[in-house]
């Protein structure tokens, strides 16, 4: 099992490693969606010190930065810091892994995880960093998709590997990508990890895209789990799927792009 999460978690780096402008072009007008309740959840003030953990190309630590906070950012992928201080160079970012950061305890009166708790290999070790690095007091907020029946966006490339292509492949096993679309699981672990008074919201999101092939291709060139399980099929079914997703996507398209709901789960709460 250990061994099986060190894969994991060498596959996830590896592919972040691979995609740090795709993802910023392909999921950055969505996953920004999330950052004014995140910010808003904890409670983010002038001068505040905040830790944006799995930042990515950094959209949170620039938007608390906006608001007056002394933000700092840290991601795993060294192309991910990069793009980070491409976008925003006046700001701090740093290479670090989430389940073992390399932080001072108490350091934080705020820390937010914006789309990261689901791509990682021990989540509860991360949540327990995140307790670790604030101060008392300090809140901890993450977001993470709602289930495939809500987010079109993946129930549509998973009904259609499920109806045509192996969606059973040979990939690092992970925990499951949804776990925390479950309010209770979000609140339990919160809970587990030391925080109280966990609160969780969900917020609506809209995905535009390009018509066509734009959801196939964000998903194969722009994710990681999911760009590996399309990339694991067979060539002759992966017109089939892409056929099935454009059919889905009719419904969406609204001349040139796609709009297509994406809501967000936004889980909180409180060091003690
Ligand atoms: C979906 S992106 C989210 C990026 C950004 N937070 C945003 O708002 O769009 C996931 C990010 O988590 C990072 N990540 C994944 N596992 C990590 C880990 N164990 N430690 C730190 N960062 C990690 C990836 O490198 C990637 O930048």
């Amino acid at each position: 099992m250990i061994l099986e999460l060190e894969k994991f978690h060498a596959f996830e780096l590896a592919g972040w490693e691979s995609i740090p402008d795709g993802y910023h072009q392909a999921f950055g007008s969505l996953t920004t969606q999330a950052i004014g309740p995140l910010l808003d959840a904890v409670r983010v003030k002038k001068g505040m010190k905040l830790l944006d953990i799995a930042s990515g190309p950094g959209y949170i630590a620039a938007a608390a930065a906006k608001r007056g906070a002394i933000p700092l950012g840290v991601d795993f992928s060294k192309g991910m810091v990069d793009q980070a201080h491409l976008l925003y160079p006046d700001l701090d970012f740093r290479e670090g892994d989430a389940e073992e950061l390399p932080l001072g305890n108490g350091l934080f009166e705020a820390a937010v995880m914006n789309f990261g708790i689901l791509h990682l290999a021990r989540p509860e070790q991360a949540i327990t960093e995140a307790h670790r690095v604030l101060r008392p007091g300090g809140r901890f907020a993450f977001s993470v998709w709602a289930k495939p029946e809500e987010t079109i966006g993946f129930g549509i490339v998973l009904r259609a590997v499920e109806a045509h292509g192996e969606p059973r492949i040979e990939l690092p096993e992970g925990p499951p990508f949804f776990r925390y679309s479950d309010a209770e699981e979000c609140r339990q672990s919160l809970l587990l990890a030391g925080f109280t008074a966990p609160t969780v919201t969900k917020v609506a999101q809209v995905w535009r895209l390009p018509a066509g092939d734009g959801l196939f291709n964000a998903m194969k060139d722009s994710t990681v789990r999911t760009a590996g399980l399309l990339r694991a099929q067979k060539p002759t079914v992966l017109g089939k799927i892409c056929d099935a997703m454009r059919a889905e996507l009719a419904k969406y398209t609204k001349g040139d792009v796609v709009e297509l709901p994406m809501p967000a789960l936004i889980a909180s709460a409180v060091k003690p």
